[in-house]
Order: C-alpha cells, then sequence, then structure tokens
C-alpha cells in the first residue's frame, strides 16, 4: 500500500514536469537602457531584486522542478513585467514616475516578496537599507502641482 502511494505521487510529480511556464531567455541588455542610480543603491537592487526585475535571472535549482517552478517562475514574469531595472531607460517618464512611488512604498512593506527572502538570505536588507533605497526613490519623484 504504502509503495503504491509512492509510486503514484513520484509518478504526479514526474508528469508535473511536462507543464512549465516560460520566462524568455534574458534578451540582450543594452548597457544605456539600465537604470542609473549611486553605486551602494545599485549593490542592492542587484543582491535584492534582480532576480525578478532584471533580464539577468540567477534560477535556483528548483526553479526548474515543477509544480514550485511554477510559482518561481511566474514571480520572474510578473516582476520583469512590472519592472525590469535593465530596460529602465526605455520608459517613458509618466511609468517612470509611478515606479520611483511604487519603490519608495513597497520597499518598506512587500518587496522583495517574503517567500523569496526565506530562501535568499543573502538578499535580506536591513531596515537602514531599505530607508537609503526609500529615500533615493523619494529623491526622484516629482512634486505635482
Ligand atoms: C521573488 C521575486 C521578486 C523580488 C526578489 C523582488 N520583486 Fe518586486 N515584484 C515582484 C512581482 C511578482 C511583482 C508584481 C506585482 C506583485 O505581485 O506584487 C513585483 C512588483 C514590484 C513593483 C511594482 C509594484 C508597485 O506597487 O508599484 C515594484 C516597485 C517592485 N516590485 C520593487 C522591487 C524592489 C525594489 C525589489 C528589491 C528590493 C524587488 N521588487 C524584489 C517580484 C519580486
Amino acid at each position: 500500500m504504502f509503495k503504491t502511494i509512492i509510486m503514484w505521487v513520484f509518478g504526479v510529480l514526474l508528469l508535473l514536469q511536462a507543464i512549465q511556464i516560460d520566462i524568455p531567455e534574458p534578451e540582450v541588455i543594452d548597457p544605456k537602457e539600465v537604470i542609473q542610480a549611486p553605486e551602494e543603491i545599485m549593490a542592492m537592487f542587484k543582491t535584492s531584486c534582480y532576480d525578478c526585475h532584471s533580464s539577468e535571472t540567477n534560477m535556483p535549482w528548483y526553479g526548474n522542478v515543477a509544480p514550485i517552478s511554477w510559482e518561481v517562475r511566474s514571480h520572474i514574469k510578473q516582476g520583469r513585467k512590472w519592472l525590469n531595472f535593465q530596460t529602465w531607460e526605455s520608459y517613458d517618464e509618466e511609468k517612470k514616475q509611478k515606479l520611483y512611488k511604487g519603490i519608495a512604498k513597497s520597499i518598506s512593506l512587500s518587496m522583495p516578496i517574503p517567500m523569496y527572502l526565506n530562501l535568499h538570505e543573502e538578499a535580506k536588507l536591513t531596515r537602514a537599507q531599505r530607508e537609503s533605497i526609500r529615500k533615493w526613490a523619494q529623491s526622484n519623484i516629482k512634486e505635482e502641482n
């Protein structure tokens, strides 16, 4: 009985591997489109945001194993769609302004995604680091009259 269950679980997991979410191959990165920010801010973006918000994802092994990969890959797909730091300069001013506001807000609330942080110790940001990202984003927001 136990053996049969194990075989079934294993079989189903194997079948699931046939279903994968495609994320586009990393596009060629145009250095002119990459966001310009002070060095220490860039360093934090690279360690804490680039996996989902750039064209260069460091895919973990479980990013290829269904069903975990569905979650991982949909985060990457969605993340890039919302904000890709490496295609930043292709955005118009309105979109940039929205994103500066989004960064200022999400950096103290929801980004990086908590589940990601559970698996990526190196991506954790201290309160002071979050504050410096927030200040940088804030300084780029133009006052609306
Ligand atoms: C594990 C993947 C992942 C990581 C890492 C990550 N994000 Fe995101 N991000 C997403 C996804 C997915 C979305 C799409 C919206 C959502 O699901 O909340 C998003 C949306 C956003 C948005 C747009 C939402 C809004 O309210 O404007 C901003 C801004 C953002 N992320 C900033 C960041 C910053 C800054 C970092 C690094 C400090 C970061 N993210 C790290 C996955 C990620």
